[in-house]
């Protein structure tokens, strides 16, 4: 697969100005497309970028009546009133602080019995609406973009996937507590889905994240890692803060 010279990335000094320039690419979209579509990953590197949001809007700088979020992905047999799963995330930094009414949030049941059903509902959503306007995605350790592991099928929509060895073991961080979580299996959107999506921003950062971002910018595009895909989007912006880059 050939590398797409639209692909760009910027080494940004810190996390806070990473997590800026990434806010930045949301509030520019929703300035000429209220009505946007957006899905931010859960999980830590997104932290800066939804304050930085939560900050723009009371400062009436940026309006989200309009606009529409979707999931990326969810640990299975988890949900919004559990503590560091992925919705959690949203809800806490972004949704709440921001008052997105529920309407506007398409999200999994990550507890439903019917999983399969909730996959397909997202597919048929996604499909109605054309897609995604913005995503934005962090990066697992072990490349994987939301729960889509290495060596997942790129022509695949949302499904579920047995959760690779690196992500249950980096994944206790989210649940402090030591609350005993079924880490085992996760609900995502497809790498289909998130190659289609019109535009897409990666974000990482920190020391930890610096060998995959290096394999991801030295490496070929491969579906072994699955974000070295994103080399092949039309429409793909890489930001790492510096200490991510320490392997560039
Ligand atoms: C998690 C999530 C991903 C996330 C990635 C990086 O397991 N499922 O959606 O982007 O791994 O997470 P973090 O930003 O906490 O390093």
């Amino acid at each position: 697969m050939e590398i797409n010279r639209q692909f760009k990335l910027e080494v940004l000094n810190d996390y806070e100005a990473m997590s800026n320039a990434a806010a930045d690419q949301i509030i520019e979209l929703l300035h000429h497309k209220p009505n946007a579509i957006i899905c931010i990953a859960g999980g830590d590197t997104p932290v800066g970028l939804m304050n930085n949001l939560v900050e723009a809007y009371r400062q009436n700088k940026v309006s989200f009546n309009k606009c529409r979020f979707i999931q990326l992905d969810e640990w299975v047999g988890l949900d919004s009133n559990d503590k560091g799963s992925c919705y959690d995330y949203l809800n806490t930094y972004l949704f709440d602080p921001l008052r997105i009414p529920e309407e506007n949030i398409y999200s999994f049941d990550a507890k439903a019995s019917n999983l399969l059903g909730e996959c397909r509902k997202m597919d048929e959503y996604l499909n109605e609406e054309k897609g995604i306007d913005l995503i934005v995605l962090g990066i697992g350790q072990n490349g994987h973009l939301g729960f889509n592991e290495p060596g997942e099928d790129p022509a695949k929509n949302c499904h579920i996937v047995e959760l690779d060895e690196i992500t249950k073991q980096v994944g206790e961080k989210y649940f402090e507590d030591g609350a005993s979580v079924p880490l085992s299996k996760g609900i995502t959107l497809g790498l289909k889905q998130i190659l289609e999506a019109e535009k897409t921003v990666l974000i990482a950062s920190g020391e930890a994240k610096a060998s995959i971002v290096k394999e991801f910018w030295y490496g070929e595009v491969s579906r072994r890692n699955p974000a070295s895909l994103l080399k092949t989007h039309g429409n793909c912006s890489v930001m790492i803060d510096y200490a991510a880059s320490s392997g560039l």
